[in-house]
């Protein structure tokens, strides 16, 4: 075979697995991205209580204070407000503020609404987590009972 042609076949043969690999990749993206059909992987796995409050926290709060906490134009992040010397220092400042709202300046009165008390010291372990960097952004997986 003169030696053109075989320059010829040895490009074609780049060519291909090139192609191959570039084929590949989009279908391993796909899959690491989405658990499914609707949702993306979980990236941490949490005990119930922040997992529950995670999903509490999406249901009732994400529309103002922005998905996993991170803030709106609307309301603040309430990563930076429950970090060490934000301005929800405690645990008990968290529930009073959360249970009361501040009507006036567009925060609900959660109490008043009916959310209960076990769900708000879930939402509490979830965004704590978050402020402390425990827990990333991005969709978590609950831990296995027992
Ligand atoms: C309708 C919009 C809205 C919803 C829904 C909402 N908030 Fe708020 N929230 C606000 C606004 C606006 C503020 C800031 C009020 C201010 O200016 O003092 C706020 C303030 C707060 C603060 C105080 C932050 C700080 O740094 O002082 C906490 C804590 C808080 N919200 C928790 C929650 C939790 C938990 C939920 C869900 C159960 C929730 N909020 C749902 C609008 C909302």
């Amino acid at each position: 075979m003169p030696t053109t042609l075989l320059r010829v076949f040895a490009r074609l043969a780049v060519c291909a697995a090139v192609v191959g690999a570039a084929a590949a990749v989009p279908s391993v993206v796909a899959a690491q991205e989405l658990h499914d059909a609707y949702h993306s992987a979980p990236l941490d796995t949490l005990p119930a209580d922040a997992y529950q409050g995670w999903k509490q926290f999406e249901l009732n709060c994400s529309r103002c204070h922005g998905e996993y906490a991170v803030g709106s134009s609307f309301a603040p992040a309430l990563i930076v407000s429950l970090r060490d010397g934000g301005t929800i220092p405690t645990k008990e400042a968290f529930i009073a503020t959360v249970c009361a709202g501040r009507p006036a300046k567009g925060m609900p009165s959660w109490c008043a609404l009916g959310l209960e008390m076990e769900k708000i010291n879930n939402i509490y372990a979830y965004v704590k987590g978050r402020a402390d960097g425990k827990i990333h952004a991005g969709r978590p997986a609950a831990k296995p009972e027992g």
